[in-house]
C-alpha cells in the first residue's frame, strides 16, 4: 500500500537532500551542486554529487543515485517504509496511520532480532550447565579465556532437538518467527526443531549491537565444520563482517581481514582488536564498501594454504576497487593466524606484531607470488620474471609509484631502467587500445540493453542521439513541469524508442497532467533501486542553465524524427503486449487525423 501523497509531499519538503546527505558525507558546495566522497564505494577524489534542483544525487564513480529516500535506504540498509519512517522522525513528522501502509516486514525483522538476542543468551548460559560442559571445555581447549568467551558472547547449542525451540516458545515467540530467524527448521510433518545442535556457537553482531546471525562449530571432525545462519529478513551475509562491531572501536587505523571466526577471536585475545572476518563466504564488494567506511587500509591475513592464497588474490582485486590500501600478511608457518599465535605460546602476539609491521603492500605480494613461478637460478628464468613483473607494474595507476618500482626492479636484476620502461609502456598502450574497443562495444551493448538489438552499425549514432534526446526531455520535464502539456500533445509515449525512457516519461507526464508533483522521490516507488540510479543519472546529466523551452521542443523533434525512421516492428520490439496494442490504436488515429485537414 502506498503512503498518502500529502504526507509524502510534506516529507519531501521537510527533508532537504543536501542537509540529509551532509549527515553522512562531507559535502563541498560547487555552485549549485555539492560534491563529496561517495559513501557507497571507496574513492579518493569526490564523484558523489548532490543536485538540490532535482532533489537527487548521483555518483559518477559507482553509478548509484536516487532521491533522499533511496539515499537513506542504501546508507542505513533499510527498506522503503523504514527509510521513510526515519526521515519522518528526523523531520518531526508523524507517520500516517499504520493501516495505510504495510509494516509487517519491519515488525517481523524486530521479532527475529529479539529471538536472536534471546537465543544468544540461551546458548551462552548453556556453557555453565551439565549438558554444556563439553562446549566450555572445547573453548578452553582452544585456549580461549573466560573473559574472551564472555566478551564475544560465545555459547553452546545442546545436543537436543527442542531445547532452544522450547525455550523461545516459552518466551512468547511463535514457530513461524523461529523458522524465519533460521533458528529452527520445519519437518515435513510441520513440527519445528532446533537448527543448531551440539555445536559451540558464535553470535554475529552488527555495528548497532543487534545479534543478526550465528555460526556454529561442531566439536569433532564431522562435517560441516561450521553451520551458519542463512540469509533472513534481518541478515545478509554478504553485507556483514564478523567482529566489526568490536573492531570499529579499535584505536588502530587498519583492519585485519581473516578467514575464520577463531582467527578473529584469537587475534582479539592477543590484543589485535581490529581483526574481522567474512561469514563463511569469500569477500564481497559490499563488504569491501562497508570496510571502507571504517578504514583506508586493510591487512589481508588469510590461511597460508593454496585456497587461502587464491582467496587473497581475489580479495586484493575487490578491496582495490573499493579504493582501499592493501597489505598482505603471510603466515610463515602454521596454517592460519589462530594456529600461529597458539603455536608460539607467550611470544605469539609479539611475533604476529612483527609480521604485521613487515607486511608488504599488495603489489609486493603479487611480485613475490610471481617470482615463485620462475626458476630464479637461471638467467632465462630471471629474464622471464622481469618481463612478467614489468607487465604487472603497468597495472600501477600512480605513475610515481610505478617509476619507483620500475627503478627497483631494474636495479635488482641488473637491467637498464629503459628496457623495463619499454615493456611497461608497450603494455600500457596495449591496454589503452583494448579499452577503446571496449567503449564501442559498450555503446552497442547499451543499445542492446535498451531493447534496440536490430539496429545496424551505421544507425548506432542516430539511435544514441534519440536515446539522449529522450533522457534530456525527461530531465527537462522534471525541472519544468509546465511544459508537459505542450510536449505530450505532440509526443505520445509510444514514440519513445526505448522501453525504459518510455516508462519514465509516462510516469512523469501522467503525474504532472494529474496536477501532482513528479520529482524523483514521487516517482521512485514505481522503480527498482537500479532503475532509480538510472533516472538519477539522467537527471545529473542535465544542465539546468542551458535548458530552454526551445531546446525542449528540439528534443521532441529529434525523438519524432528518429522514431519515424524506425519501422513499427523496430519500435514495438521494445514494447509490452499492452503497449503494442496501444501503439497500433494510436497509429490508426494518427493516420486518420493526418488525412483530415484542420
Ligand atoms: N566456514 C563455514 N562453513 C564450513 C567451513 C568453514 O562457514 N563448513 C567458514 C567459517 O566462517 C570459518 C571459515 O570459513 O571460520 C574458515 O574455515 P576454516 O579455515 O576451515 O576454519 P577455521 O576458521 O580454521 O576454524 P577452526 O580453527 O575452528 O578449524
Ligand atoms: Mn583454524
Amino acid at each position: 500500500m502506498a503512503l498518502p501523497s500529502e504526507f509524502m509531499q510534506e516529507l519531501r519538503l521537510r527533508s532537504d537532500i543536501s542537509q540529509v546527505v551532509s549527515g553522512y558525507v562531507n559535502l563541498h558546495r560547487r555552485g549549485k551542486i555539492s560534491v563529496g566522497l561517495c559513501p557507497f564505494h571507496g574513492e579518493k577524489t569526490p564523484s558523489f554529487t548532490v543536485y538540490p534542483a532535482t532533489e537527487s544525487f548521483y555518483c559518477f564513480g559507482c553509478g548509484v543515485g536516487g532521491d533522499v529516500v533511496s539515499f537513506i535506504m542504501r546508507i542505513e540498509n533499510l527498506d522503503y517504509i523504514d527509510a521513510v519512517k526515519l526521515l519522518a522522525q528526523r523531520a518531526g513528522l508523524e507517520m500516517p496511520q499504520e493501516s495505510s501502509y504495510d509494516d509487517s516486514m519491519q515488525r517481523l525483522r524486530l521479532r527475529v532480532l529479539e529471538a536472536n538476542r534471546e537465543a544468544a543468551r540461551f546458548f551462552h548460559s548453556q556453557l555453565h550447565t551439565p549438558q554444556g560442559k563439553a562446549g566450555l571445555e572445547y573453548l578452553h581447549g582452544r585456549q580461549l579465556s573466560d573473559g574472551t568467551i564472555r566478551s564475544f558472547g560465545l555459547g553452546f547449542a545442546p545436543d537436543s532437538w527442542r531445547s532452544l525451540t522450547n525455550h523461545l516458545l516459552d518466551k512468547g515467540f511463535n514457530s513461524s518467527e523461529l523458522v524465519q530467524a533460521n533458528l529452527a527448521m520445519q519437518s515435513k510433518k510441520g513440527d519445528i526443531y532446533d537448527r543448531f545442535r551440539n555445536r559451540v556457537m558464535f553470535p554475529i553482531i552488527d555495528t548497532r549491537g543487534n545479534v543478526i546471525a550465528f555460526g556454529g562449530r561442531i566439536m569433532t571432525d564431522e562435517k560441516p565444520k561450521y553451520l551458519n545462519t542463512s540469509d533472513t529478513v534481518a541478515f545478509k551475509k554478504s553485507n556483514n563482517l564478523f567482529a566489526l562491531n568490536r573492531a570499529k572501536n579499535s584505536k588502530s587505523d587498519k583492519l585485519i581481514l581473516c578467514e575464520g571466526y577463531m582467527d578473529v577471536i584469537a587475534l582479539h585475545q592477543a590484543g589485535f582488536d581490529f581483526a574481522v572476518a567474512t561469514l563463511g563466504t569469500s569477500l564481497t564488494s559490499e563488504q569491501a564498501v562497508v570496510i571502507k567506511r571504517y578504514t583506508n587500509t586493510v591487512v589481508i591475513c588469510y590461511d597460508s594454504d593454496e585456497a587461502g592464497q587464491k582467496a587473497t588474490a581475489r580479495a586484493i582485486e575487490i578491496l582495490r576497487r573499493a579504493g582501499l590500501d592493501i597489505h598482505v600478511l603471510t603466515i610463515p608457518d602454521g596454517k592460519d593466524p589462530d594456529e600461529f599465535i597458539k603455536k608460539h605460546g607467550d611470544s605469539g602476539a609479539y611475533r604476529f606484531r612483527m609480521l604485521l609491521e613487515n607486511s608488504g603492500n599488495d603489489l609486493e605480494y603479487k611480485l613475490t607470488k610471481l617470482k615463485e613461478k620462475y626458476d630464479m637460478n637461471t638467467a632465462d628464468g630471471r629474464a622471464k620474471y622481469v618481463n612478467a613483473a614489468a607487465v604487472l607494474l603497468a597495472g600501477v595507476r600512480n605513475s610515481i609509484q610505478r617509476d619507483v618500482y620500475i627503478g627497483e626492479l631494474a636495479h635488482e636484476y641488473n637491467v637498464t631502467t629503459e628496457s623495463v620502461e619499454r615493456t611497461v609502456n608497450y603494455e600500457l598502450r596495449k591496454r589503452a587500445k583494448a579499452s577503446k574497443k571496449d567503449e564501442f562495444a559498450n555503446a552497442q551493448k547499451q543499445l542492446t540493453n535498451e531493447g534496440l538489438a536490430p539496429i545496424a552499425g551505421q544507425r548506432i549514432t542516430g539511435a544514441l542521439r534519440v536515446v539522449r534526446a529522450e533522457e534530456a526531455l525527461i530531465a527537462y520535464l522534471v525541472n519544468n513541469p509546465d511544459m508537459a502539456g505542450k510536449v505530450t500533445q505532440s509526443l505520445p509515449p509510444q514514440k519513445f524508442v526505448t522501453e525504459f525512457n518510455r516508462r519514465v516519461y509516462s510516469e512523469v507526464t501522467s503525474r504532472i497532467l494529474n496536477g501532482e508533483s513528479a520529482m524523483l522521490m514521487d516517482i521512485s516507488p514505481e522503480f527498482s533501486a537500479e532503475e532509480i540510479s538510472r533516472i538519477a543519472k539522467i537527471l545529473s546529466n542535465y544542465n539546468v542553465d542551458i535548458a530552454t523551452p526551445k531546446a525542449c521542443m528540439e528534443y521532441v523533434d529529434i525523438i519524432l524524427e528518429e522514431s519515424n525512421k524506425m519501422t513499427p516492428k523496430e519500435i514495438t520490439a521494445t514494447m509490452s503486449n499492452e503497449e503494442i496494442n496501444r501503439y497500433f490504436k494510436w497509429l490508426g488515429q494518427a493516420k486518420k487525423s493526418k488525412r483530415k485537414p484542420n
